[in-house]
């Protein structure tokens, strides 16, 4: 089966087409435009100017999957987008979009595109849940990987902008949500931060870079709820904790490493420890990451280096950069292994959706 996937929850428009190999996908093109150079300008995202750029990239976008999945070169637009309906018509089985959680009118840019296409095309539609979407980014096929498809079960750490979540998966469709962020997200709390320091927007992979600079500080911040025994994530303190230090102080390019290198430890500290505590309660040997956070490299490489400590020699996968991120080949994933076909007029967006 080979579908179309569209992804629009946020500042990101994403159009993929991808196809399912047994039991990996295959990505045969991966398109996305991203506003965050505008949102950059006022320092976080401001829903109306998302949704805008929404509407003008959308149907660019969706026109630039097809044709790359076919290796055909850009001409003029009414010609791409002529050649682009007739392989949508013709090759592609179905169509996957982002039905939420997201910002209400960036969703709804994808969502009713998705169903005009649908239903002038008479193609099936998939409604995808984003957040569970970034999990399946893993069962993506990765020519450098070592790793083969991730097996049941697993426990999934999601780790966004937006949320921060972790679960435990028995099967496609039988997963429980073990804990999550009470405040704000992980990459929020980056974000956030990254404001307080002015680096650029969004602030994780400047503050990675930063921090990988430093190789010893006494700098410390506290990891919030770190000794707390559940599976429960705060971040807004830790905000707090850095406006107070920062305040008034003029710092210096290699101070503003340090604070990198403290908050970043902080998040990634409670991040492993509740992931790891996880896998243990549920005897899980095989870990998930997924969301912008798993690009962090520190991330990783901690949690393998702690899994050892604790004597586990579990799995751990997280997606490569481009799959980390928002983008639509994970929705893509997620339709092909465990999407419910829907007809066109019983999609709606939902801003809330959850896990239920
Ligand atoms: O998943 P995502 O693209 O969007 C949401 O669904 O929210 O995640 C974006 C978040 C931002 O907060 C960004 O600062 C963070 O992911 N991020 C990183 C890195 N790259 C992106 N955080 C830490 N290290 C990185 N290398
Ligand atoms: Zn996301």
């Amino acid at each position: 089966m080979r579908i179309l996937a569209i992804e629009s929850s946020c500042d990101e428009t994403g159009a993929a087409i991808v196809e399912k190999n047994t039991d990996s996908i295959k990505v045969l093109s991966n398109i996305l435009a991203t506003s965050s150079d505008l949102h950059a300008k006022t320092g976080g995202i401001i829903p109306e100017n998302a949704a805008r750029e929404q509407v003008k990239a959308i149907i660019p976008v969706i026109v630039e999957s097809l044709l790359k999945s076919k290796n055909l070169e850009s001409q003029d637009f009414k010609n791409d987008f002529t050649r682009a309906i007739k392989i949508l018509r013709e090759e592609i089985d179905g169509i996957a979009v982002t039905c939420g959680p997201g910002l209400i009118g960036s969703l709804l840019i994808g969502v009713e595109t998705a169903k005009a296409l649908s239903f002038s095309l008479n193609k099936t539609i998939f409604p995808i849940n984003h957040l569970l979407a970034h999990i399946y980014a893993n069962f993506i096929q990765s020519p450098n990987s070592q790793l083969q498809t991730p097996n049941f079960p697993f426990i999934g750490l999601i780790v966004s902008g937006g949320h921060t979540d972790l679960l435990y998966f028995k099967s496609h469709k039988d997963f429980k949500w073990l804990g999550g962020a009470r405040d704000d997200a992980a990459g929020e709390a980056i974000d956030k931060t990254g404001r307080l320091l002015n680096l650029s927007y969004p602030a994780g992979p400047e503050m990675e870079r930063r921090a990988n600079r430093i190789t010893k500080t006494d700098l410390k911040f506290k990891s919030p709820l770190i000794n707390s025994d559940d599976f429960d994530f705060s971040f807004s303190g830790l905000k707090a904790e850095v406006m107070r230090y920062v305040k008034e102080k003029n710092l210096t390019e290699d101070e503003k490493d340090e604070v990198c290198y403290a908050v970043q430890n902080a998040i990634i500290e409670v991040l492993i420890k509740k992931t790891l505590k996880a896998a243990i309660d549920y005897n899980c040997s095989t870990i998930l990451l997924g969301g912008g956070v798993s690009a962090n490299q520190t991330l990783l490489e901690q949690l393998k280096l702690n899994a050892k400590r604790y004597s586990l020699n579990p799995k751990i996968y997280a997606p490569s950069r481009e799959y980390a991120t928002d983008n639509a080949a994970m929705i893509g994933a997620y339709a092909l292994l465990n999407g419910e076909e829907k007809k066109w007029n019983e999609v709606e967006s939902n801003p809330e959706l959850y896990f239920d």
